[in-house]
């Protein structure tokens, strides 16, 4: 029987919609899904390997649901790194940041409620909306890719959404956001509804500027996500977490699912956070890498936006074709990178010294050709 989905009785709102996609093509250099290059250290490899085989004694029995030990150290991380204090109480765990993103939108927004971003952003914030039942509003930003604060704020007094999401760094464009605009944008936020306000910082340790974790101080509905698939090297692991006021952990447990994170994920979590300082040190080695390309594609005449990510923005191609065909020649000599359908612009993620190599031969290469 020859049945596909619209043969299907799912929700309307999902008929006619694509997934989540970047493509996973089989090339010499993949730089375009901003995970890290470097595979985890031996030690680090060797450790994971004694904290998950003593988890796999009692692997009989269901995790520890509430990950203390887990949720304690990720709370020492954000301490040490951040100089803003943060316990057990504060921080919550989940298989990945988009499932901390999923629990929070089923918990604070859903069917008949609304949620914004400040696009071109992050594209699974609109796609975990729809798939929570959430009504997606795509806010505005300036050409520079900065948050246009006033109509922002506008937007916001407008469509009164639940959950307002920002990101920062952002992706795909690397712009780091002021902590004057996430405040301006939680006061309208907060005079609108009030609502929850969720900062996206999956890229913050590549930053040139703090995080902006001790805005949650006296703001309970203020959220910052995190991951371990960036600044860690984990994104296999899927773990990722959150800090808010106290209140906002006890919410999100109306929704989880009983025991989501595996006894496996989080022994390997804990062996990985031992290891912070070397991972800390692969992130040193990734923002100079970021810092040479964004050198690099200015020299040769490109736009490039600012970065404060582990990847860099570049264009603009107006072209016949656009971007698109910018990217399939860049592909055509090897080298993957991602056309987020930003209009004229194309995103590369910040590989190894040799992976960058190939891809800075490639649109030097390509510079020829268009001038030849
Ligand atoms: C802005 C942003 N937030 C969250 C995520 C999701 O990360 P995770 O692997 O923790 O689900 C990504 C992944 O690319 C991202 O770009």
């Amino acid at each position: 029987m020859n049945v596909n989905i619209d043969d299907l009785p799912i929700r309307d709102e999902l008929r006619g919609k694509s997934p989540y996609g970047a493509p996973q093509l089989d090339v010499p250099v993949r730089l375009n899904t901003n995970e890290n290059p470097y595979p985890l250290p031996e030690p680090l490899v060797e450790r994971i390997a004694e904290r998950v085989r003593e988890a796999a004694r009692t692997l009989n029995r269901y995790p520890d649901r509430d990950a203390v030990e887990l949720r304690t150290e990720l709370a020492a991380y954000l301490t040490r790194t951040t100089g803003h204090q943060v316990g057990l109480a504060n921080v919550w765990a989940a298989n990945g940041s988009n499932e901390v993103l999923q629990q929070l939108l089923q918990t604070f927004a859903g069917p008949g409620r609304l949620a914004i971003g400040f696009e071109p952003s992050y594209s699974m914030h609109g796609l975990i909306s729809r798939g929570t039942g959430t009504g997606w509003i795509s806010g505005p930003r300036n050409d520079d890719f900065t948050i246009d604060v006033a109509a922002a704020t506008a937007a916001i007094a407008a469509h009164r959404p639940d959950v307002v999401f920002i990101t920062s760094p952002n992706n795909p464009t690397g712009t780091a956001v002021e902590a004057e605009t996430v405040l301006a944008l939680y006061e309208a936020a907060q005079a609108a509804k009030p609502s929850l306000v969720v900062v996206d910082e999956a890229y913050v340790e590549f930053s040139h500027r703090p995080s902006l974790l001790s805005l949650i101080e006296d703001r309970p509905h203020l959220v910052v996500s995190r991951t371990m698939s960036k600044a860690f090297g984990a994104a296999g692991l899927r773990l990722g977490y959150l800090a808010a006021h106290p209140a906002v952990v006890d919410a999100v447990q109306l929704v989880r699912l009983p025991y989501h994170l595996s006894a496996v994920t989080q022994a390997t979590a804990l062996a990985a956070l031992e290891h912070t300082d070397t991972l800390l040190g692969y992130v040193e080695q990734l923002k100079a890498e970021r810092d040479r390309l964004v050198t690099e594609l200015r020299a040769l005449g490109y736009e490039v936006t600012d970065s404060d990510a582990n990847f860099v923005q570049f264009g603009r191609f107006t072209g016949e074709g656009g971007a698109h065909t910018v990217w399939q020649k860049i592909l055509d000599r090897g080298v993957l990178v991602r056309d987020n359908g930003v209009p004229g612009w194309l995103r590369v993620t910040a590989g190894t010294p040799q992976e960058n190599d190939a891809f800075l031969d490639a649109v030097r290469a390509l510079k020829k050709e268009q001038s030849s």
